[in-house]
């Protein structure tokens, strides 16, 4: 059944999946790769659409794709499918400049991590409306972590407690996210650094580890466990 999205909802999420996913191994472009026999992007969109607040969904699209994502997806829930880019930064742009008047806090969310609930949608807008510019579910390091040399020798031992794993949805004010794109120098691999860039302070939320990021052969394998006890 296609989800409604909510026409009184203040969200706009962004959905950037125009990635190939060489990490991946060969195949289709890593959202369009199957999950419990659905593609990622439609596992992703679905959770996304499950969040009360959510009013506008745009996916961008490998670029020989953008019609067989919407295809995919008109079936899931009501969304806008541009050509992404070259980049994952210049993705995240394409689905910005498609997001219609009204909603005042965007979403960021890669479609690689497919099954993130919808309450942790739900958390990091809550945390915008409550004020906060710009924000990030993250979550604690749990390996030691090396500083290493071009040599793979060690230089160092990083304190982790100060560390942090960030995840996606990465929420934002729209008009601080904008001005952070339309900034924008050389590429990076995050919206939230575009914005600290600026000088915006931004804030964590806990995260989750059902929004793992499928990105290796091992991450999939775990997602497909996952799925089939429930996530
Ligand atoms: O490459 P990585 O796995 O970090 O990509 C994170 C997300 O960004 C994925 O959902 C991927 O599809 C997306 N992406 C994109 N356009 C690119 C590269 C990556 O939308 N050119």
């Amino acid at each position: 059944m296609t989800a409604q999205l909510n026409p009184c909802g203040d969200v706009a999420v962004l959905v950037p999946a125009a990635g190939a996913g060489v990490r991946l191994g060969p195949g289709r472009p890593k959202a369009l790769r199957l999950l419990g026999g659905e593609p990622l992007l439609v596992h992703a969109v679905r959770r996304l659409a499950a969040a009360p607040s959510v009013h506008t969904i745009v996916v961008a699209a490998p670029a020989a794709e953008v019609a067989a994502v919407r295809d995919l997806l008109a079936p899931v829930a009501p969304v806008t499918v541009v050509p992404g880019g070259a980049e994952r930064q210049a993705s995240v742009a394409a689905a910005l400049a498609a997001v219609p008047a009204g909603p005042q806090i965007v979403l960021v969310h890669d479609a690689a991590r497919a099954l993130t609930p919808p309450d942790l949608v739900e958390s990091v807008a809550a945390a915008v409306r409550a004020g906060h510019d710009a924000v990030i579910p993250v979550l604690p390091v749990v390996d030691t972590i090396k500083e290493v040399d071009a040599d793979e020798v060690v230089l160092g031992t990083v304190d982790r407690s100060a560390l942090r794993a960030v995840q996606t949805p990465q929420g934002f004010r729209r008009a601080v996210l904008t001005a952070a794109h339309a900034a924008a120098g050389d590429p990076l691999t995050d919206d939230a650094g575009l914005v600290e860039k600026q000088g915006v302070p931004v804030s964590c939320v806990p995260g989750s580890e059902y929004a793992l990021k499928v990105t290796r052969p091992f991450d999939l394998a775990l997602a497909e466990h996952l799925l089939a006890t429930g996530a």
